[in-house]
């Protein structure tokens, strides 16, 4: 289990961002304004950390591990990984899309909130469905076939991964943004 508590560790840090996003969206909905600055470091973290940090370590170890037991897995769990894959390229997409809306928006376009609105509402809806089949499906159906070496080989590459991104200290930072963010949206 406890290379998957990882990534574990990691969704509950996503999620946290996921109801800030969900704030926004809700403030958006009552025409409430939203500070461009604010938003901005919310869409970066989701770039960054979601992307980079937590997406890659699925697809580069966890998902290239589980290709070493393809005999062993369901077509739906390997149909699943696929459509996680294409989620991952859809939740930088709709960031880079918030990114842009967020730039109209502080021109004073009008239909930038539109834009913000959709994008945000799409990403909430595709992550939490997201999250759904890899703690429900994914995770599981990789504990029941991994051996404790590969068990603890994974863990190492996950380290190793960490380590090239700035370590502990990193984890610590993003930490630190989601609280700032959290306070900035109350
Ligand atoms: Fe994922
Ligand atoms: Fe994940």
């Amino acid at each position: 289990m406890y290379p998957i508590q990882i990534l574990l560790d990691e969704h509950k840090l996503v999620e946290r961002v996921i109801k800030l996003v969900e704030k926004v969206r809700s403030k958006l909905k009552k025409k409430k304004e939203i500070s461009a600055p604010t938003f901005w470091k919310l869409v970066e973290f989701i770039q960054s950390y979601a992307d980079v940090i937590h997406h890659s370590k699925e697809e580069d170890i966890l998902f290239m591990h589980m290709r070493e037991h393809e005999a062993e897995l369901s077509e739906k769990v390997w149909d699943q990984i696929g459509v996680l894959i294409d989620e991952h390229i859809q939740g930088l997409d709709l960031a880079n899309e918030m990114h842009k809306a967020i730039r109209e928006y502080q021109r004073g376009s009008t239909s930038a909130r539109k834009r913000i609105l959709r994008a945000v509402t799409n990403y909430v809806d595709m992550m939490k469905a997201h999250f759904k089949a890899e703690e429900d499906d994914v995770f599981p159906a990789m504990v029941k076939v991994l051996s404790k070496a590969e068990k603890d080989n994974m863990a190492a590459d996950f380290k190793r991964f960490d380590k090239l991104v700035g370590g502990a200290a990193a984890h610590r930072r993003y930490e630190k943004i989601v609280l700032e963010l959290e306070k900035e949206l109350r």
